[in-house]
């Protein structure tokens, strides 16, 4: 009775007039987070925590550059370097060099500096004073090494048991041009369809891109696909449906639905050996547009991630990317 009283006001009332109270409404809950947020970049000194976000920001710019298709001799000059002047900080910060982020940071820039000592490419004084003092002062600190592997290799355990598959799962960023078929990429889908959702709303949306044009579009407002993204067969940009919400306090629901749904097409696309890599989609209103645009994508849906597949080649090389174990990360109460 209460609720067709309601309806029958809600019904009554001007659309512009809701429009503002739902979007004060919205304001007043979205300041609770976004304040939070801003708090913690002016007033948060957690020195600790943030440089090694630094450490792993770099790290992961100049690992994904030892790992493409094809390695650009002195590639990421500009990221060696901070990642060196990082890692020098964080050891006058008195850190613990045990750290994973440390740990790896040192890894790959030797890596990097075994490279190219390895193809004789002669890098930069600017770039070798500072790789010197990082490779010569922490020459016993030893990480994860990218991987080189066959395509066989990679995938033999996808019918392995879950701990084993799971692990066996890595980005992949290197594909062929040997066409996925629908059905595979709908039997994905479909399995990705049983991840869990709010209340089984299910309100995740996948577009498929072919198109060579629309995926090149896409690829160019994207940012983290340089080197590889051009060779993506197939891309999934996956969307979720803003009106499956009710109230603004269901305003993270569309984009942790839809990480889950990701996180199973991740699987599922292993599972049938296909090569994947998510593309993040934290761009500006501008790029997010050009998105909407290209795929027709409607008002009420958001745009959540684009994940770049193909069939990888007989070998390629992959990011070690090394995990915190699991008491790093766990609070019991
Ligand atoms: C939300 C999200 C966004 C990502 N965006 C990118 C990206 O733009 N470019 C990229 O090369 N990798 C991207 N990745 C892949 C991560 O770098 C990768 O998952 C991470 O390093 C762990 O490695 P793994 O997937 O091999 O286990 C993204 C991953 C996630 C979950």
């Amino acid at each position: 009775m209460l609720e067709s009283i309601k309806y029958k006001i809600k019904s009554l009332l001007p659309k512009r007039l809701l429009y503002f109270y739902h979007l004060s409404t919205a304001r007043r809950a979205a300041d609770y987070d976004l304040r939070r947020r801003v708090y913690d970049k002016v007033y948060n000194d957690g020195a600790a925590e943030k440089v090694k976000r630094d450490l792993t920001l770099l790290y992961h710019i100049v690992e994904k550059g030892l790992t493409m298709p094809i390695p650009r001799p002195g590639f990421g000059k500009k990221a060696v370097i901070d990642l060196c002047n990082v890692v020098l900080r964080y050891e006058r910060m008195n850190l613990s060099q045990d750290q994973m982020e440390f740990v790896q940071s040192v890894t790959v820039l030797k890596e990097y500096n075994k490279l190219h000592k390895e193809i004789g490419f002669q890098l930069d004084d600017d770039v070798i004073e500072r790789l010197n003092r990082v490779v010569n002062r922490f020459d016993n600190v030893k990480g994860l090494e990218q991987i080189d592997i066959s395509e066989m290799e990679y995938f033999k355990n996808v019918n392995a048991p879950f701990d084993v598959f799971c692990r066996s799962r890595f980005s992949v960023r290197n594909y062929t041009n040997k066409e996925i078929p629908l059905e595979v990429l709908y039997d994905c889908i479909d399995l990705a369809q049983k991840s869990p959702s709010f209340c089984n709303r299910q309100p995740t949306r996948v577009y498929i891109v072919k198109s060579a044009a629309t995926k090149q579009a896409i690829l160019d407002v994207q940012n983290g696909n340089r080197g590889f993204g051009h060779l993506a067969e197939t891309l999934i940009v996956l969307s979720s449906v803003i009106s499956t919400t009710k109230d603004i306090h269901e305003r993270f629901e569309n984009h942790l639905n839809g990480g889950m749904f990701a996180m199973t097409l991740l699987n599922a696309l292993h599972f049938n050996k296909i090569a994947a890599c998510s593309l993040n989609w934290s761009v500006s209103s501008d790029k997010d547009l050009i998105m909407r645009k290209l795929l027709n994508i409607p008002e009420n849906e958001v745009v959540l991630l684009v994940i770049s597949c193909g069939y990888p080649p007989e070998n390629f090389k992959m990011a070690a990317s090394p995990r915190k174990k699991a008491n790093e990360i766990t609070t019991i109460s």
